[in-house]
C-alpha cells in the first residue's frame, strides 16, 4: 500500500474545535445561540444514525439543536406546515430535513418550502442556483467537506482533471460546480457513461459518489490520484465506500478511508454552515477562515 491516507476524522475534529470558539463569539455578540432544526420522517435507521450524531456535534459546538421526529405515517401537508413554522421562528437559523423521506412523499416539494436562508444543506433551488453562477450561497455539506480536504492534500487545484462519478443533487452535482470554481476540468461520469473506467483513469482528482460498493478499482485509477470516497455501503454488516480501497490504495496518491473519510466532514461542515446562516441573519460578517 502506498497512498497516504487522509484523515477525515482528524481534519473535522480541528474544525469543530474551531467552529466552537466563533460560535462563543457568535453568541457573546448576539446574546443568542445558534440554532439548528432537523426534522427526521420515519425509522430509517441509517437516518437515525445521521440525526443522532448531528444533534450531539451541534450541542457539542455550543450551538442549539432542535430535534422534530416524526411518524412515517405523517401527512406531507403535516411536514410542510412544520418547515413554515420553523422558518418563521426567530430561534431557529438553520432547518435540515433528512432525506430520503418515506416513500410517496414529495422531497422536492418539502424542500421548496425550506426559506433559503436556512437551507442548510444547500438544497433549494435558490442555494442551487446561487452556487452555479457563482454567488455566495449555502453550499451542500459533503461537497464542501470534500473539496476542504483536497485543497489542504494538493493546495491549489487549478488545471487539474477531476472526475465526478455520480450525478445527485446531494452530492455529484454541487461537487461538479465547486471543482469547476477552483479552475479544474471537470467531468461528470454516471450509471449510462461508456467506458467508465477509463474515463475515471483521466482524473488526477476522483470524486466517488454512486452508492455502489467498492464498484471503482485500483486499475481505474491513474497512479497517484487523490481518491475521495463519499460512498457508506453496508456489506455483510461493514461500511465500505464506493471505491475498492486496500485495491485502490496500491495506486492511488491519497485516499480518504470509510468510514472516518468524508462522513465526519460532513457533519463538521454542516455546524459550519449553521454558524454562517446565524451570522447573515444577523446582519453580522460571515465567519473567515471556517
Ligand atoms: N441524507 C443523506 N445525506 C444527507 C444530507 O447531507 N442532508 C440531508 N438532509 N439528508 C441526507
Amino acid at each position: 500500500m502506498s497512498a497516504e491516507i487522509i484523515d477525515g476524522k482528524a481534519f473535522a475534529e480541528q474544525l469543530r474545535g474551531r467552529i466552537a470558539e466563533r460560535v462563543a463569539q457568535f453568541v457573546a455578540q448576539a446574546k443568542r445561540k445558534p440554532g439548528l432544526a432537523v426534522v427526521l420522517v420515519g425509522e430509517d435507521p441509517a437516518s437515525q444514525v445521521y440525526v443522532r450524531s448531528k444533534g450531539k456535534a451541534t450541542v457539542a459546538a455550543g450551538m442549539e439543536s432542535f430535534e422534530h421526529r416524526l411518524p412515517a405515517t405523517t401527512g406531507e401537508d403535516d411536514i410542510i406546515a412544520l418547515v413554515s413554522r420553523l422558518n418563521a421562528d426567530p430561534k431557529v437559523d438553520a432547518i435540515l430535513v433528512q432525506l430520503p423521506l418515506p416513500s410517496g412523499m414529495d422531497d422536492k416539494k418539502v424542500i421548496a418550502t425550506i426559506d433559503p436562508a436556512k437551507d442548510v444543506d444547500g438544497f433549494t433551488i435558490a442555494n442551487a442556483g446561487r452556487l452555479a453562477v457563482g454567488e455566495d450561497a449555502l453550499v451542500p455539506c459533503t461537497p464542501l467537506g470534500s473539496l476542504m480536504l483536497l485543497k489542504d492534500r494538493l493546495g491549489d487545484l487549478s488545471g487539474l482533471e477531476a472526475v465526478v462519478v455520480g450525478r445527485s443533487n446531494i452530492v455529484g452535482k454541487p461537487m461538479a460546480q465547486l471543482l469547476l470554481q477552483e479552475n479544474c476540468t471537470v467531468t461528470i461520469a454516471h450509471s449510462r457513461t461508456r467506458n467508465l473506467a477509463e474515463v475515471v483513469r483521466r482524473g488526477d482528482i476522483v470524486v466517488a459518489a454512486v452508492g455502489r460498493a467498492e464498484m471503482i478499482r485500483g486499475d481505474w485509477l491513474k497512479p497517484g490520484a487523490t481518491v475521495i470516497d463519499v460512498g457508506i455501503n453496508r456489506v455483510d454488516g461493514k461500511l465500505v465506500g464506493d471505491v475498492a480501497f486496500a485495491d485502490a490504495a496500491h495506486v492511488a496518491g491519497a485516499i480518504t478511508p470509510v468510514p472516518g473519510g468524508v462522513g465526519p466532514m460532513t457533519i463538521a461542515l454542516l455546524l459550519r454552515n449553521t454558524l454562517v446562516a446565524a451570522h447573515a441573519r444577523e446582519g453580522l460578517p460571515a465567519p473567515v477562515g471556517l
